[in-house]
């Protein structure tokens, strides 16, 4: 089986795996740069990196039409199951499980997690997914560069789904050393273009993954699916 990788905009993306899907970081009624409606996605998994807007907005609203468990840190998933989303999961730092899917880790982010309301959300991170099928992808949440990542050298990381908009997170010149500490196959850039504080070169960043690193790069449009075989 085949896993599809679609990207909606910002840093929102859809896995399918064996027909399960797994949302990472719905954020869609208020995202300028994504066309679907947070009322159209199906799930089965939703995956919260961090409680910051651009990253939770639409998660509890899509986990209770569909049903769809949330993993996230136990913060986030508390500050959800007070919103009635009953199905959540909680991962902290380090810790894995798993899920009909694969296994789901979370992983270190340095950044914030207020959540929108202004409660506490616990500490961000990122999520490592070994798939069922074999292929497993590093998604980084918002984070500045930090010298763990060289560990994941370790996973053989098919595809990392990387944030180097700068600004809130690494820029282009952290996120190609963060390139060389994991060493993936193919690096997908997210959290950039969205707003004027994090707008780049994205193609020049592309570039730089190609002739940097060992690694390729895939800027996706939104909508855009990424196959693997
Ligand atoms: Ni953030
Ligand atoms: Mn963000």
């Amino acid at each position: 089986m085949s896993v599809k990788i679609t990207f909606y905009g910002h840093s929102t993306f859809m896995i399918e795996s064996d027909d399960i899907k797994i949302l990472i970081d719905p954020f869609f009624d208020e995202n300028p740069m994504c066309h679907v409606k947070a009322e159209e996605v199906e799930a089965d998994y939703i995956l919260v990196s961090h409680g910051h807007f651009d990253h939770i907005a639409d998660a509890a609203s899509i986990a209770k039409r569909t049903g769809a468990q949330v993993i996230s840190n136990f913060e986030i998933v508390s500050w959800l199951g007070n919103q009635g989303v009953e199905n959540g999961h909680p991962l902290h730092i380090g810790g894995g499980n798993q899920f009909k899917f694969g296994r789901c880790k979370m992983t270190i982010a340095h950044h914030g997690s207020m959540l929108p309301d202004g409660s506490y959300g616990g500490n961000p991170g990122g999520f490592l997914l070994k798939l069922n099928n074999g292929k497993t992808i590093y998604y980084s949440g918002d984070t500045g560069l930090t010298y763990d990542m060289k560990w994941l050298a370790d996973d053989d990381v098919d595809v990392a789904l990387l944030c180097v908009g700068d600004n809130f997170t690494m820029g282009p010149d952290d996120a190609i050393k963060a390139v060389k500490l994991i060493q993936p196959k193919v690096v997908v850039p997210d959290h950039y273009n969205t707003w004027p504080y994090i707008e780049i070169d994205v193609d020049a960043f592309a570039q730089r993954v190609v002739s940097e690193t060992e690694a390729t790069c895939k800027v996706m449009q939104s909508g855009e699916i990424l196959e693997l075989d």
